[in-house]
């Protein structure tokens, strides 16, 4: 058969592939390239003893129900234990019946769009946000309204000008979704009165707020406010979502959401016809970490290890770039974000040259962008790379923009 584009729908028909994972495709052939362009966890924080223990215990204990199918919400004891989590590390009361265990987090940014929106409403997202979350809402047709960002994160005076005018307009706002910590990719963190803010504007205008959280499990400072927006939610507009992808481990793709009451039947429904329910064994290796003091233990190692990254490329930033660039310190995550105010540095056009000249890779910022802007940005990961790579990856970058190529 010569084509098959009159088989395809009008989704996969205009589906983009994700700049990124394409990158990393390439730059991962590319032996002698300093990679700063993933967001990988390090391998060595997988806590691979722990895991090993607990999948033989799980299949000893739980025989059979470990490998059966399972309730799509989750199995009932791993959402109990979760929420008693929840509640101890992130401050906020859920019920068992409205949490959702899904299948890594990106999972509930699918679910959560699916089961929202309809094609032609508005999302209202930070400016720049987390690219996957963008393609998730706009393969359900929103169209995304971004709100600018400093270094206190969203800033909600702008939020409350572009919902008022939105509404003024007709528009149906499904609901404003933000990454409170160490935000990917700018690694920005909210400070208090802004959260207090989005949620005053949130309560005004009747809006729903989606929480991705998936960063503040560990963090670098002491003494930083990352009390979740979800705690601080007296009208159930929160929609809660986060991952053990960087506590413990992606690979075993397990996410979840805390969701307003009236909206956890829904997602079930919808998240039955996606792939029935996230997979039972690493649900219930997951409850027996939660149930023991290792998940603490193991988390508290994280901070440390990630700081020590963090610092060398800060230090490496400040020694190496010029002058007139802004960049994030965050206190947490994975990524510095990095803007070059230098006339004429387009980090979309100079990737290439970074990659094939200088040896380095990055990701151009311009794809987080909700507006076509940012082609003077990119975001720099520190969690995978070495020390030393990311130093030397740092110095060659400074030589690519002193040269703009
Ligand atoms: C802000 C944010 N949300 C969601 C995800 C998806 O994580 P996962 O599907 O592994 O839980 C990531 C991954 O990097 C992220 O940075």
């Amino acid at each position: 058969m010569n084509s098959y584009e009159k088989f395809l729908s009008s989704l996969a028909k205009n589906i983009k592939a994700s700049e990124i994972r394409e990158l990393l495709a390439v730059i991962r052939t590319k032996k002698d390239v300093i990679s700063l362009a993933g967001g990988l966890p390090d391998p060595q924080t997988f806590p691979k003893e722990i895991i090993a223990k607990m999948a033989e215990k799980v299949v000893a204990e739980y025989g059979d129900y470990s490998l059966q199918y399972s309730e799509t919400k989750g199995i009932y004891e791993v959402r109990e234990t979760l929420a008693k989590f929840l509640k101890d590390i992130r401050g906020f009361e859920t019920s068992p019946d409205d949490l959702l265990i899904t299948t890594g987090s990106q999972q509930a940014l699918y679910l959560i769009s699916r089961t929202l929106i309809d094609p032609g409403d508005v999302v209202i997202t930070e400016n720049p946000s987390y690219l996957a979350a963008l393609g998730a809402f706009k393969m359900c047709g929103a169209n995304i309204v971004g709100v600018k960002i400093d270094e206190h994160g969203m800033k909600t005076d702008l939020l409350e000008e572009t919902v008022k005018r939105l509404v003024s307009e007709g528009k149906k706002i499904k609901f404003i979704y933000v990454i409170p910590v160490s935000q990917n990719p700018a690694g920005t963190t909210m400070s208090s009165e802004r959260k207090k803010h989005l949620i005053e504007i949130a309560n005004k205008y009747d809006l729903l707020v989606l929480e991705d959280d998936p960063y503040s499990y560990f963090v670098y400072e002491e003494g930083v406010d990352v009390t979740a927006i979800k705690a601080l939610d007296t009208e159930d507009r929160v929609i809660y979502i986060s991952t053990i992808s960087k506590i413990l481990a992606p690979g075993l793709r397990i996410g979840w959401i805390a969701s307003p009451k009236h909206l956890s039947r829904k997602l079930e429904l919808v998240k039955q016809y996606l792939d029935l329910h996230s997979p039972t064994l690493n649900q219930y290796i997951l409850a027996e970490i939660l149930k023991t003091s290792l998940i603490k233990e193991h988390v508290r190692k994280l901070a440390p290890f990630y700081k020590v990254k963090r610092d060398t490329m800060l230090k490496a930033i400040e020694e190496y770039f010029p002058d007139d660039i802004w960049y994030t310190k965050p206190i947490g995550g994975l990524f510095v974000f990095v803007y070059v105010n230098v006339p004429g540095f387009n980090a979309v056009k100079l990737l290439n040259t970074a990659v094939e000249k200088y040896k380095v890779a990055y990701v151009p910022g311009k794809s987080f962008h909700t507006d076509g802007s940012g082609e003077n940005s990119m975001r720099l990961n520190f969690s995978y790379p070495p020390p030393e790579m990311i130093e030397e990856g740092i110095r060659r970058l400074g030589e690519l923009i002193k040269n703009k190529g």
